[in-house]
């Protein structure tokens, strides 16, 4: 029986990528720079079976996303019908990157199950098509997500050991996002004055990234960062209807965070389509930003990662 399982782990941008060129496969209109995880993982089965079917987290669901991602792979593979199982080991749709780690998880499992023999790079393209921050998750360490030979491919920037920044997640609310990622780009793309600036200053935030990140320059890095999500979230309130994806406890949380670099932490924060404040600190620092974010009102639970490998292969033991 063809069967796979593969793991893989959410990333979070630090260039972020919001808004995509007309057409069906995920082509970024800007490239993005990330950073793979450790700790969150999501662990996606796949076998042959009698009919398409896919469990989340247990339940059995029809996600439109996967149904079109199949039909692409389909066009240009010879697959029967899968039986999908993935299991994530944190709040799925709440801006923590599932699609990301789903996606990538997927595509490495049918790769192995059915003995495609994609290249790395043919995964992460492959993967974008499914979501394209899922390109980055193919991945591990920091991570670029940029137009090469054609096409938009990820690589790997800087390997995960290189420079091992702490992540600390402010966890804010369990609860799903109002607007999946693709349609708010969309609406921010047809309808936010400031879609046209927006991506023309990612561009330069991209090479920007990439320096810092070449150089280990963590007071570069944070600005540039912050200025890529804030901005984002400018463009996303500016769109009709506005996108909004912060509460009160997000906002607490970026004050906290100024409160911390005023006393000379080295911590800066980053925040995607949902309320989960991310914050990226040097190892030192990482009790002190725990503390701190622990202790703002509304700030239901800190989650601390490091950076992580790429997607990968559960090898049969
Ligand atoms: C805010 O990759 O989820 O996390 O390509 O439509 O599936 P689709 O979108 P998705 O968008 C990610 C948006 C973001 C920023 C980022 O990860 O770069």
């Amino acid at each position: 029986m063809n069967e796979a399982t593969a793991l893989a782990h959410p990333n979070i941008a630090l260039v972020k990528y919001w808004g995509k060129r007309a057409g069906k496969t995920n082509i970024p209109a800007t490239p993005s720079l990330s950073i793979t995880l450790d700790t969150l993982v999501t662990r996606t089965s796949v076998r042959e079976s009698e009919q398409d079917q896919v469990e989340i987290n247990g339940t059995v669901v029809s996600d439109k996303k996967i149904q079109d991602f199949l039909i692409q792979l389909r066009a240009a593979y010879s697959l029967p019908p899968l039986s999908i199982e993935s299991f994530s080991n944190f709040p799925t749709s709440a801006g923590l990157a599932s699609s990301a780690s789903g996606f990538a998880g997927l595509l490495t499992a049918i790769d192995a199950a059915f003995r495609l023999e994609m290249s790395t790079s043919e995964r992460s393209i492959w993967a974008r098509r499914g979501s394209g921050s899922a390109a980055r998750s193919i991945f591990g360490g920091f991570t670029s997500l940029e137009e090469e030979n054609g096409d938009w491919c990820a690589r790997n920037v800087l390997p995960m050991g290189a420079w091992p920044l702490k992540v600390v997640i402010a966890i804010t609310s369990e609860t799903a996002k109002n607007v999946g990622s693709t349609e708010g780009m969309e609406r921010s793309k047809q309808t936010s004055p400031y879609y046209g600036a927006w991506t023309e200053s990612t561009k330069s935030d991209h090479a920007a990234g990439l320096l810092a990140v070449s150089q280990q320059d963590f007071s570069r890095l944070a600005s540039v960062a912050e200025s890529s999500c804030l901005k984002m979230h400018a463009l996303m309130l500016s769109s009709q209807p506005p996108l909004s994806y912060w509460n009160g406890a997000t906002v607490e949380t970026i004050a906290a965070v100024r409160e911390l670099q005023g006393a000379g932490i080295s911590v800066f924060f980053t925040i995607d389509a949902g309320p989960q404040v991310k914050t990226l600190c040097q190892e030192d620092a990482t009790d002190i930003v725990v503390d701190r974010l622990a202790s703002v009102p509304g700030v239901l639970r800190t989650l601390v990662c490091g950076l992580g490998p790429g997607a990968y292969v559960d090898q049969p033991r």
